[in-house]
């Protein structure tokens, strides 16, 4: 599922494994896992300062997120969002909150919806540095008074 979200298909095994020592290995990137087996089946991780282009603020970070395909519509997603909403807000003492998605994914639409972002504007041309190619992206936002008054 990796051209939807912005980055190329992996070619390999090896690869893969570059990616999650670098990638999946960052500050604030999670692993989702399916209970009781523990089995890792997705990701979800805040991208801070210098490592996002939403903004260049400390107290603001970027949401990300991906899950096995065989995993889908199960609501898996918005419950990991949620978790990571209030270690973003609560632990991390962030601000905000950004995330966007690109035209047509309309599965992370839903769950950008169904978590209570805020839309905030469309980005037409939008960079896509891993496939080298330009986008419409769909940027909105949370910000802790947001998040508190949806958590009472
Ligand atoms: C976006 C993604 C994380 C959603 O996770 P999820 O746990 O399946 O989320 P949900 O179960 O809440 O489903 C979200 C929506 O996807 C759609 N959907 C889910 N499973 C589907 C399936 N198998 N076929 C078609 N649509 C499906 C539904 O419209 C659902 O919305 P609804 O609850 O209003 O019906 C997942 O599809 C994914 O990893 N996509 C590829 C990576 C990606 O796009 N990352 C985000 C980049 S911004």
């Amino acid at each position: 599922m990796g051209p939807i979200a912005g980055w190329p298909a992996h070619r390999g095994a090896e690869e893969s494994l570059k990616v999650i020592r670098s990638v999946f290995s960052a500050p604030e990137q999670y692993a989702i896992c399916l209970k009781p087996e523990d089995k890792p089946i997705g990701a979800v991780g805040l991208l801070l300062r210098g490592q996002t282009d939403k903004t260049d603020r400390e107290d603001e970070c970027e949401l990300g997120y991906w899950l096995g395909r065989p995993f889908w519509g199960r609501g898996i997603m918005p419950e990991a969002v949620r978790e990571i909403l209030r270690h973003a807000f609560v632990d991390l003492a962030m601000k905000k909150v950004w995330i966007g998605y690109y035209s047509g994914n309309n599965k992370s639409k839903r769950v950008i919806e169904k978590c209570g972002f805020t839309y905030q504007r469309t980005d037409e041309a939008a960079d896509v540095p891993l496939l080298h190619e330009k986008r419409t992206v769909h940027v909105y936002a949370m910000t802790g008074e947001e998040w508190a008054a949806r958590s009472v």
